[in-house]
């Protein structure tokens, strides 16, 4: 390694460090669950996974990807177009597509890869994107890579949006794209207004729900179900590494035109290879699992309701939200991170997030509500949130 350049990278994480915003891997030895076995912290209870149906370690999805390993072994060695692609393949994306009511979906390596295969895709020379301030980096980066022209409204303000599209000519094909639920605030993308203002403008409606699928409407088929808005959005992306298993994984939702239009021009599906067949077999047995126990997404919400009304209760006042993202403003970054560090001392592990994920003075411990959490598991996390938020002064110091 060039000395210099290392010197000039090793200075830059030593100014994180003495600004106390430098961040930690940690190292887990068991399953993602309720409680895990840490490294750096021994048992420790998770409220920070995304794993919010408790499937990453669900028997039947393990055993799903142990056979999908016996089977096709661990990959075909290069991109589908050339080296083929498993028949696995072919079974989740028509079963991702049937439990989305969409006509068709294609698998990514990771929804990050499904958004930047998309987004400049369609989004050529005169056309225009108009992406919600809030979207995941993902939509960023992918529409940093796009022809179009882009344009940012403000977070769900829907006049603004109006106001962005009303601005552009009449006849463009206009991208209005959304995360179905922030990542960062909990909160769900205005998709009724979002639709009818695509419907007004010409605009096609793509909507990333990553931390919808499974998790958010009725029976799990995301926050486009929530509102009963079936076949009312475009295109729908969403991840397979979140609710539906936990691995890794993502995927694209649409016409049969628009998979066909993908599998010939998105370049992260002709120039990358395939999602493993193993996280295929798993991803389809997790949505299989959520199918069949739809307990599991009334314990997720049930546990949502009752750790909000705990932490009300202890005078904390999370941002409001119908999601499993539960996010407690605390200020600036180092703040969050140091009260991240001290929950782990209590055994609790839950991740704050500061700049440059969230504008600099929002900086949040952000709470993820799982299936897999038992009362008691809340009730120890709750404990944990009262001890670390008096001592940190968030929380008023009980009398006697
Ligand atoms: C809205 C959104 N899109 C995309 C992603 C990326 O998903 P993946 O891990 O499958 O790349 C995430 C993950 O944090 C997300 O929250």
């Amino acid at each position: 390694m060039n000395r210099a350049f290392d010197q000039k990278l090793k200075a830059e994480l030593d100014s994180l460090r003495s600004a106390g915003t430098y961040k930690t891997l940690r190292h887990l030895t068991t399953p993602m669950a309720a409680e895990v076995n840490m490294e750096e912290a021994g048992e420790t209870i998770v409220l920070s996974s995304n794993n919010y149906l408790g499937l990453a370690d669900n028997p039947r999805v393990v055993a799903a990807g142990i056979e999908g390993l016996r089977k096709y072994g661990a990959g075909t060695a290069s991109v589908r177009f050339i080296c083929g692609t498993f028949d696995i393949h072919r079974q989740l994306e028509n079963k991702i597509a049937t439990f989305l009511g969409m006509e068709n979906s294609l698998t990514y390596v990771s929804c990050w890869n499904a958004n930047e295969g998309l987004i400049p895709t369609l989004a050529v020379a005169g056309t225009a994107i108009v992406s919600d301030e809030l979207n995941h980096a993902s939509i960023i980066d992918g529409c940093r890579l796009a022809q179009a022209q882009r344009l940012r409204y403000k977070h769900s303000d829907m006049a603004d949006l109006e106001a962005k599209l009303a601005a552009l000519p009449a006849d463009m094909v206009k991208f209005i794209i959304s995360d179905g639920v922030f990542s960062m605030e909990g909160d769900l993308a205005k998709l009724p207004e979002i639709a009818a203002l695509a419907r007004r403008y010409n605009g096609v409606t793509i909507v990333d729900d990553s931390h919808g699928t499974g998790v958010m409407g009725a029976s799990g088929r995301g926050t486009i179900e929530h509102y009963n808005m079936s076949g009312q959005i475009d295109i729908i992306t969403g991840t397979l590494g979140k609710a539906l298993g936990g691995a890794a994984g993502g995927f694209v939702a649409g016409s049969n035109n628009l998979i066909d239009t993908l599998i010939q021009k998105s370049r992260t599906q002709l120039f990358s290879n395939a999602l493993p067949p193993t996280v295929a077999c798993s991803a389809l047995a997790a949505i299989e699992e959520l199918e069949a126990h739809p307990e599991l997404l009334a314990k997720q919400r049930d546990n949502v309701r009752y750790f909000r009304e705990q932490l009300a209760a202890l005078g904390y006042k999370p941002l409001p939200g119908e999601s499993a993202i539960i996010p407690i403003i605390v200020g600036e970054t180092a703040f969050a991170i140091k009260m991240s560090e001290l929950l782990l001392r209590q055994g609790i592990f839950v991740t704050g997030f500061g700049f440059p994920v969230v504008p600099e003075g929002s900086a949040r411990i952000r709470v993820q509500m799982s299936a897999a959490l038992e009362r008691e598991h809340l009730d120890k996390a709750l404990a944990a949130f009262e001890k670390v938020g008096t001592e940190l002064g968030l929380l008023p110091v009980k009398a006697g």
